[in-house]
């Protein structure tokens, strides 16, 4: 039996749980971070719950014997990465990164790349004085004190304190159609758009609709990749390395 576990928190990681869950000698267990209250849980065994870094991960792989270990997590989830590159290089398991592509922008559109949220509370000023902001709850303090703006602010869960003083949310979680999109941002008349390069096809609509409505979007980078691991950009390229390492692991 060869013992994977897949770090999850994304669409691929309950995807990559599913591809593998009917497979002979294989057992999947995904990892969530425990903080959404109604998360979407993948097929199969699943750990709530932090493992205490990096050390913490490491004893639980060896006490679980693990073999693999495919990281699935959300692109700006750095923090979790960092800590299976630790405890997977200690334990001597390989390790895939798998991180569906970043946003590429096309004509029509107008991206202000910046490098952290801090630098996108720093731009939002010039921009305009209604914000749509989709870069999650536990984002908002650092929009707090910028009480000349107006938020409208979607996540999956509501937010906490520290907050903008003008601050509407919006809970709802995605996918969202461009219609849809188009139709929010009207409706609030929003001047600008600040997201995250999350990548990917489920919130890929609120971008087509700022470009049909010509507003701006902020948009913050990506963490680095860490340097030396392999990596994958889709379900399928995972499943691809993973069976030549489960041959080479068994
Ligand atoms: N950041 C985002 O924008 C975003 C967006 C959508 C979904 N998510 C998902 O939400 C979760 C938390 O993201 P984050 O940005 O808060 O992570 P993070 O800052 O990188 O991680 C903080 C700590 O949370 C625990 N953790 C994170 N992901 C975990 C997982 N999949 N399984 C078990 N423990 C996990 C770890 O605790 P220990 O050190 O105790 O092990 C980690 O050190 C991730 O699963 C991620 O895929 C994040």
């Amino acid at each position: 039996m060869v013992n994977i576990l897949v770090l999850g928190g994304t669409d691929e990681a309950r995807r990559l749980a599913a591809a593998l869950a009917g497979r002979v000698g294989t057992h999947v267990v995904s990892s969530l971070a425990g903080r959404v209250r109604d998360p979407k849980l993948p097929v199969g065994e699943v750990h709530e719950g932090g493992f205490g870094g990096p050390g913490g991960l490491q004893a639980w792989i060896g006490e679980r014997r693990i073999d693999v270990v495919v990281d699935a997590t959300h692109p700006f989830a750095a923090r979790m990465t960092a800590s299976a590159v630790e405890a997977t290089g200690r334990a001597g398991v390989p390790l895939l990164i798998l991180r569906r592509p970043g946003w590429q922008a096309a004509p029509g559109d107008d991206w202000r790349w910046v490098p952290s949220l801090a630098a996108a509370a720093e731009l939002l000023p010039a921009l305009g004085e209604r914000v749509f902001l989709t870069t999650g709850r536990r984002s908002l303090p650092v929009f707090a004190g910028l009480d000349g703006l107006w938020f409208l602010a979607r996540s999956v869960d509501p937010p906490e304190p520290p907050a903008p003083r003008r601050l509407e949310v919006l809970l709802s979680r995605g996918p969202f159609t461009v219609r849809g999109e188009l139709a929010l941002m009207r409706h609030y008349r929003v001047d600008m758009l600040v997201t995250k390069d999350s990548g990917g096809e489920m919130t890929t609509a609120k971008l087509l609709a700022a470009r049909d409505l010509g507003l701006p979007v902020v948009i913050v980078r990506r963490p680095p990749h860490p340097g030396g691991v392999p990596s994958a950009g889709t379900v399928e390229e995972a499943l691809t390395w993973l069976e030549g390492t489960v041959g080479h692991v068994r």
